[in-house]
């Protein structure tokens, strides 16, 4: 048996869409905090089971007989390292044979705060004496299309990551890795960098933008300081606004860059491409649109964003 912790999310249902294509249904527990969320997912067979990351009995029921389990990282950024030990334990009390973690990249060196509990768990998990596989997870590619929309209607992205490259892959990447892992034979315990194949900075990722739209797209790069103030103003939490500001400053010290093909290595194909997640959003809005357009008439006149 295999269960993925944190399965009703982004992430979580790509890893069970993936194990699915693997084996039988029947032999997967998506392990979620809230199972009324999960009423209906996954295909016929999947096993639901309660599991919050605050409530240690949950743990422990959710992984009886279970061989191999996913932990995929809470999201509260403080309280995060307290979760994750729980799950560990609970995994070390089930004694199963295969613990597998969704880390960040170079957690060991990176200076994104976010690393430090990350750095934290990994070697909670080494101390542990279960075998494991810690997944390296770079930026995801979907935390630079989400507000593109935004960006095509105020005719500038913006951001404070300057010159700073981001090797980011997408989530879909990530899980078919995690969905790897999870499935081939357990040799040793195993550490993988994993980002995108081609990195891009925030100019790049703005041309981009202007091909696929039709229109001069530019990039206008802000002190951190000034990009916190956007942000706040758009309506974003100050937690995720603190976050993306680190992201951008330690960019730019080459922090969320890698040259690793550990994923493309993993999942047997090249990773999804900048110019393929812009696409991909540019005909989800260009339906959307089409689909207002039909009720409204045009209403900004740009060709997909
Ligand atoms: N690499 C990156 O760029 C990046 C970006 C964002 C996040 N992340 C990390 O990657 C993780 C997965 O990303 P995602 O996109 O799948 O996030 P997501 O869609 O927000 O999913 C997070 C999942 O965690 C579950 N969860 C929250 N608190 C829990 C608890 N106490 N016990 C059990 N489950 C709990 C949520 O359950 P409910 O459905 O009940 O709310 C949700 O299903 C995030 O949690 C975060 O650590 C990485």
């Amino acid at each position: 048996m295999i269960a993925v912790t944190g399965a009703n999310g982004r992430l979580g249902q790509l890893v069970i869409d993936g194990l699915v294509d693997r084996m039988p249904a029947n032999r997967i527990i998506a392990a979620v905090r809230s199972p009324e969320k999960a009423s209906g997912f996954g295909p016929p067979g999947l096993q639901v089971r309660e599991a919050d990351y605050t409530r240690p009995k949950t743990l422990n029921t959710a992984l009886d007989g279970v061989r191999r389990v996913l932990l995929i990282s809470a999201a509260d950024v403080g309280e995060r390292f307290t979760k994750h030990k729980a799950v560990i334990d609970a995994a070390r009390e089930a004694k199963v044979e295969l613990f597998v973690y969704t880390s960040l990249l170079r957690a060991n060196s990176s200076e994104l705060f976010l690393a430090r509990e990350h750095e934290q768990t990994e070697e909670y998990i080494r101390a542990s004496g279960l075998s494991f596989v810690i997944l390296r997870n770079g930026w995801y590619l979907e935390n630079h299309t989400s507000a593109l929309g935004n960006a095509v209607a105020r005719g500038e992205l913006t951001g404070s990551s300057g010159d700073g490259r981001f090797a980011s892959a997408s989530r879909a990447d990530y899980a078919a890795a995690a969905a790897v892992v999870l499935t081939q034979p357990v040799s040793g315990s195993k550490t993988y960098e994993l980002a995108g194949d081609k990195s891009f900075s925030m100019v790049e990722l703005a041309s981009e933008v202007s091909r696929q739209v039709g229109r001069d797209i530019p990039c206008r790069n802000l002190s951190g300081k000034d990009y916190a103030v956007i942000l706040l103003g758009l309506g974003l939490p100050q937690t995720t606004v603190d976050v993306v500001i680190d992201a951008d400053a330690m960019a730019i010290r080459g922090d969320l860059d890698s040259s690793s093909q550990d994923l493309s290595r993993l999942i047997r194909r090249p990773t999804a491409t900048l110019s393929e997640a812009v696409k991909a959003l540019c005909s989800r809005n260009k339906q959307e649109k089409d689909d207002e357009t039909a009720r409204l008439g045009d209403p900004c006149g740009c060709r997909c964003i």
